[in-house]
């Protein structure tokens, strides 16, 4: 099987619409199979447009399309010769009486089935057929079986063939249950085949088809028996890979995810955050190139900390020189690819959503603990953004009224009693005032208070850091039930370099919290904000 890859959907319907239009232009009076469904309707489109401008001609061509519904009145829009009749014949200079699709309406569907295939070959057999691929790798409709029948059949739709074509319906109830179709080896019969595939709900499909044996559970394996076919397909379906770039305040991190939300290749580099917005982010946009030209990567997307304003595409952020910087604009000056944007604990928490702890629920609530708290709620599996794009805040929840002052002018905000900064004040004060404990010689012999200093004393049985820390958990599970109260997700993450603890924390907040809903720590840890970035290309 050749596979010719393309940019995108239009390129792939140009190249297709070549190729017919060659064997047109071959073979004035050729035998086309043709298909339905969204992925041939470009090449239709471009087909018409040729013969539009006398570049082929159709006068002399005969058609034979693979499947029709059953039963289904030609005149119902859903039907295939509908379809057929809106898409193509009807736009170009085909005489209608040579176009063939399997009468939907028999009452004999045997009798048509059998009519069908002698039609074909009475008719020479098919010179190209177009086929396109479902997601099960069904073609035409030879839906995955033990047995696949050879010949054109009445055959049952499968439930994900149905799942698949219900957005053509009013409702997955309408769609037909059965089809009459060409059977595989009416398809293979044909001389030449194209195959067509586009986008990311292809990929699957697409890679089970090009590294798999033959076998009857991917019918369009039985394609690498016949000597030629043609796979054309976008990038989307042939590799669907996505780059994700974490902006950091000392590191940006990058990583390639395929299909399956893999990272297949990572990479970072220093911020330098003392040079201008713009020599970073052309730092970061040339690395960005570097690997787009490496890896067959179709959009790329860009978690940043700070305030992003949607509307005007800036990013604005107290640890990096961006001031209502532009960093998709300065980005797509080298690169081009679609660029996408969100900020970095959203793009955390939708990596962690679809990858990692909550790939099994659909809401979910990921609590970033640094410097300040983070939160990142997602809900359906998308980020909810609120109605400016800046929801999830939730480190300025007030947990205590008139209590310490904070930089956003509130006061008793969460993140002044449970970030790790906090933690560490609370480290710090505690020492001074316990000098004889174990937690000050701690403290003293590190020279240094991090977030893990509490956690050394209290491994060394220091009921100074013991009291601390069960305050400071107090201060974590108070934000951890409004969040669960107010908006009760399947699960709540929680990340940041504190989660590094493990169970060390885990333990005492959920018996803290004390709620059904599963408290976890974070699987993906820093990965979580280079796959979330990445799906924001993915997922647009
Ligand atoms: C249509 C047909 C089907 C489709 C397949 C992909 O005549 O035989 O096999 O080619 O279901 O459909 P789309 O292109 O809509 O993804």
């Amino acid at each position: 099987m050749r596979v010719i890859v393309c940019n995108d959907y239009d390129e792939m319907s140009k190249r297709a619409a070549k190729l017919v239009a060659s064997q047109i232009t071959l073979k004035p009076d050729c035998v086309l199979g043709l298909a339905t469904g969204s992925t041939p309707i470009g090449l239709y489109e471009n087909l018409a447009e040729m013969n539009r401008l006398g570049e082929i001609d159709f006068s002399g061509v005969t058609t034979f399309n693979l499947d029709e519904y059953y039963p289904i009145s030609p005149e119902n829009d859903q039907s295939y010769r509908y379809f057929m009749n809106e898409h193509l014949f009807n736009k170009v200079n085909i005489d209608i009486n040579r176009t063939h699709v399997p009468d939907g309406q028999t009452e004999d569907p045997e009798a048509e089935c059998a009519r069908y295939e002698k039609m074909i070959n009475d008719c020479g057999g098919i010179d190209l057929q177009i086929l396109g691929i479902g997601q099960n790798g069904h073609i035409g409709f030879n839906e995955p079986d033990n047995n696949l029948n050879t010949v054109t059949h009445l055959t049952g739709l499968t439930q994900s063939t149905i799942d698949a074509n219900a957005r053509f319906f009013k409702s997955k109830e309408d769609v037909p249950t059965r089809a009459l179709t060409m059977g595989i080896a009416s398809i293979l019969k044909s001389r030449k085949i194209i195959l067509l595939a586009s986008g990311r709900t292809k990929y699957k499909v697409v890679r089970e088809l090009l590294n798999e044996g033959i076998n009857t559970s991917v019918p369009a394996t039985m394609l690498k028996v016949h000597p030629d076919v043609v796979l054309i397909c976008d990038k989307e379906a042939y590799a669907s890979m996505y780059l994700g770039v974490d902006i950091g305040g000392t590191s940006v991190k990058l990583g390639v995810i395929d299909g399956f939300n893999n990272i297949v290749y990572k990479d970072s580099l220093p911020t330098h955050k003392d040079k201008p917005a713009k020599a970073i982010i052309d730092n970061v946009a040339k690395v960005c190139s570097d690997i787009i030209a490496r890896f067959p990567v179709s959009a790329v997307g860009v978690g940043t900390p700070g305030i992003i304003d949607f509307e005007k595409n800036t990013v604005s952020a107290t640890n990096l020189p961006f001031d209502n910087a532009p960093i998709v604009d300065w980005m797509k000056e080298t690169i081009k690819l679609p660029i996408y944007i969100n900020n970095d604990a959203n793009c955390a928490a939708l990596g962690e959503a679809v990858a990692g702890e909550g790939a099994d629920v659909r809401d979910m609530f990921m609590v970033t603990l640094g410097t300040g708290i983070g939160g990142g709620i997602i809900i359906d599996k998308k980020i909810y953004m609120g109605a400016k794009g800046d929801a999830g805040e939730i480190g300025h929840m007030c947990i205590e009224a008139n209590g310490i002052p904070c930089s956003c002018g509130s006061r008793g905000c969460w993140e002044k009693y449970a970030s790790v900064s906090a933690l560490i004040e609370q480290t710090e004060a505690a020492a001074q005032k316990e000098p004889d404990s174990i937690l000050a010689k701690v403290v003293e012999k590190n020279c240094v208070v991090d977030g893990k200093t509490i956690f050394e004393a209290k491994i060394q049985g220091c009921p100074v850091a013991e009291r601390v820390f069960d305050q400071y958990i107090d201060y974590l599970a108070i934000g951890i039930r409004n969040i669960i109260n107010i908006f009760r997700p399947g699960i709540v993450v929680i990340a940041g370099g504190i989660s590094e603890a493990g169970n060390m924390i885990l333990e005492p907040l959920v018996k803290k919290v004390n709620s059904s809903v599963p408290i976890r720590i974070s699987r993906l840890q820093n990965d979580a904000g280079i796959i979330g970035a990445a799906l924001l290309g993915r997922d647009k």
